[in-house]
């Protein structure tokens, strides 16, 4: 691995865990309640240095992963939980060189996931009708794949400016993602634009929305989807702390429903 570069997007993580993140340039400095840390300390070491502030605090300086480059963007919509992300990656069997469609865009967090999943032969076309949101999810994924050294190829990016109950412009789309509130209103143009054989996922957070969209999927749509599955997904972290190892007294629990549905064709 590469030595830090001006330039580059890095995590200070301290001995508590806090984190603060932070742009690299030559003659700046950076001041907490840590003391201040001196850019050019940063630059030319290697990832996962230990550094110490003026206050001679021991500071972790890393390139941040994916998870945790989301966890500290800026935010313009509610992001999916990069344990959520994990899974629906797999769920929706994201492969390199995949056409993939997403609404919304929101912040970014899946369309980052999925420009990596993809890889460079890949695409992801985003819309979200909100361009505000776009353009916060574009800075984030911008600093991402330019200013994080680990962050690696990613696929092509379309973000549209475009409500997706109003129809989807592509056509031969291997998977469709939703993370919005109404997905059953996009039900007739994924029927028109994905390609048999190919995976619907929804996101959603109430039981209501998945109930009323596998209702949906069976009064209108049940030729032409087979429902796979409707999935929840728990993460608890544990801690240790001398002789003591046991759970994290908190947890993130219900986030969301991932609700995953096969294209299919009626032979005739
Ligand atoms: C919860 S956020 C998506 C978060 C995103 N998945 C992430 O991980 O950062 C939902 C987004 O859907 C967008 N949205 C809602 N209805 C839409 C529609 N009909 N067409 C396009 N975008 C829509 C909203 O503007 C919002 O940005």
């Amino acid at each position: 691995m590469s030595m830090i570069k001006e330039g580059e997007f890095v995590h200070l993580i301290d001995k508590k865990g806090r984190r603060y993140k932070l742009l690299l340039k030559a003659g700046s400095s950076f001041s907490s309640t840590h003391g201040a840390i001196l850019h050019d300390d940063i630059i030319g070491l290697e990832d996962g240095s230990v550094i110490r502030s003026s206050l001679r605090d021991p500071i972790l300086v890393v390139r941040p992963t994916l998870a945790e480059y989301t966890s500290k963007m800026r935010k313009g919509s509610q992001i999916i939980y990069p344990k959520d992300i994990a899974a629906i990656l797999m769920l929706a069997d994201i492969f390199p060189g995949a056409k993939v469609l997403e609404a919304g865009t929101g912040s970014g967090a899946l369309t980052m996931a999925l420009l990596r999943a993809v890889g460079k032969d890949g695409k992801v076309v985003s819309y979200d009708k909100r361009a505000d949101f776009q353009a916060i999810a574009q800075r984030n994924i911008d600093t991402f794949f330019g200013k994080v050294e680990t962050a690696g190829s990613s696929g092509e990016l379309i973000l549209r400016d475009k409500d997706v109950y109003e129809g989807i412009e592509e056509q031969e789309l291997d998977r469709i993602l939703l993370d919005l509130s109404e997905p059953w209103r996009v039900l007739k143009y994924v029927e028109e634009s994905l390609l048999s054989g190919g995976i619907l996922l929804c996101y959603n957070p109430t039981v209501l929305q998945i109930y009323k969209l596998s209702r949906r999927i069976e009064l209108k749509h049940g030729k032409n989807f087979r429902v796979m599955g409707i999935y929840e997904v728990g993460l608890r972290g544990w801690e240790i702390k001398g002789r003591s190892m046991r759970p994290e007294h908190k947890m993130i629990a219900h986030t969301g429903f991932i609700f995953v549905a096969r294209k299919c064709t009626p032979a005739v």
